[in-house]
């Protein structure tokens, strides 16, 4: 790592498939910020297991989003690129912090509440516990700049309290990190309900487009876009939820500005338009899926970049674990 940069860290759950929603707010904003930071990034399959998953599944979405991150453009060579349970001083940590952590506080998280309530019949420790593992990788790394979704914001506050909450305890140890929270601009809403955000679990299936659609899919739920009746093509997220978010998703995968757009479909019918932003959007995914096939055909090329990364990511983990528990009184020999 340069010592000169600061450090970034994230990481992406690898379950259900991620959505163009995703790829912008995350995956090619990793991209970028890889010129200019150090940045760790990881594979969450720990955090993924707080909710039943199928095993084979999941080994295969793990390999799936390692190539997808390499088919977008993050590079294993300029970032440490890993798999969070190859690094064990992710669970060591999350054990110690867990003692700086109430039980209140995760009781009034968000998320957690949500997800109690879809999953009532598997309310687990870990599930409660998964603001504290984040904390965990973050303070791991001494990151002191973490991008996530909005959603995201609640676990990162948690994390900078537990990080000054130990940190007061004894001495400065952890760096306190900051959140890099994703503009507004560059949300991407759900093509039948455009008030809500695109998510893997929206009620409508045509609602998202996933990173894994084909070609005719990806046409298909474009044509089928909600927009509205009065057949003018402008930006009034307000009034006119479908018809902005659309002029949204092509701005941002095709490079203009959304006036720039409105001013080429000016005139044109929604018929036109949703045509043109199916378009736009799958000859940006193509190339991407047929690099991540390659990559997925070449396994020891995958396995091989987990092996690095593991290595470099524990390095610097088991220094930070090995402070904490020096601060803690834990006998190291
Ligand atoms: N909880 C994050 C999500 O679902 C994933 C995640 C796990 C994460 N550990 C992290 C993100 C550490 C940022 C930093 O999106």
């Amino acid at each position: 790592m340069e010592e000169n940069k600061k450090t970034l860290y994230s990481a992406v759950q690898p379950t259900n498939n991620l959505t163009i929603g995703n790829y912008i707010g995350a995956i090619t904003n990793f991209v970028q910020l890889q010129e200019e930071y150090n940045c760790v990034y990881a594979i969450a399959n720990m955090h993924a297991i707080t909710v039943r998953q199928n095993p084979a599944e999941l080994r295969q979405r793990t390999l799936a989003l390692l190539a997808l991150y390499i088919a977008c453009g993050v590079d294993p060579e300029k970032c440490i690129l890993y798999l969070q349970s190859h690094v064990p001083c992710h669970a060591e940590l999350a054990w110690v912090l867990n003692t700086f952590t109430y039980v209140g506080e995760m009781e009034r998280m968000t998320q957690f509440k949500d997800k109690s309530a879809r999953h009532a019949d598997n309310i687990n420790m870990g599930l409660m516990d998964y603001p504290v593992l984040m904390a965990a990788d973050i303070l791991l790394y001494q990151a002191d700049y973490v991008p996530v979704g909005e959603d995201q914001r609640q676990h990162l506050e948690i994390t900078r309290d537990i990080a000054t909450r130990f940190n007061n305890a004894y001495s400065p140890t952890f760096t306190v990190p900051q959140g890099i929270f994703r503009k507004v601009g560059a949300k991407i809403n759900d093509l039948q309900e455009p008030t809500k955000k695109m998510s893997k679990s929206g009620e409508n299936p045509n609602g998202a487009i996933f990173l894994s659609d084909d070609k005719d899919t990806i046409m298909r739920k474009f044509k089928r876009a909600i927009t509205d009746s009065d057949g003018e093509i402008r930006y009034d997220p307000v009034s006119k939820p479908g018809v902005s978010n659309l002029l949204s998703i092509y701005s941002v995968f095709s490079g203009k500005s959304i006036d720039e757009a409105v001013l080429e479909f000016q005139g044109k019918g929604y018929g036109e338009f949703k045509l043109a932003v199916g378009e736009t959007v799958a000859s940006k995914l193509m190339p991407i899926q047929a690099e991540q096939a390659k990559l997925l055909a070449n396994k020891d090329y995958l396995n091989q970049v987990l092996i690095s990364g593991a290595q470099r990511a524990n390095a610097i983990a088991r220094k930070t674990l090995s402070k904490v528990y020096k601060k803690i009184g834990f006998y190291q020999v």
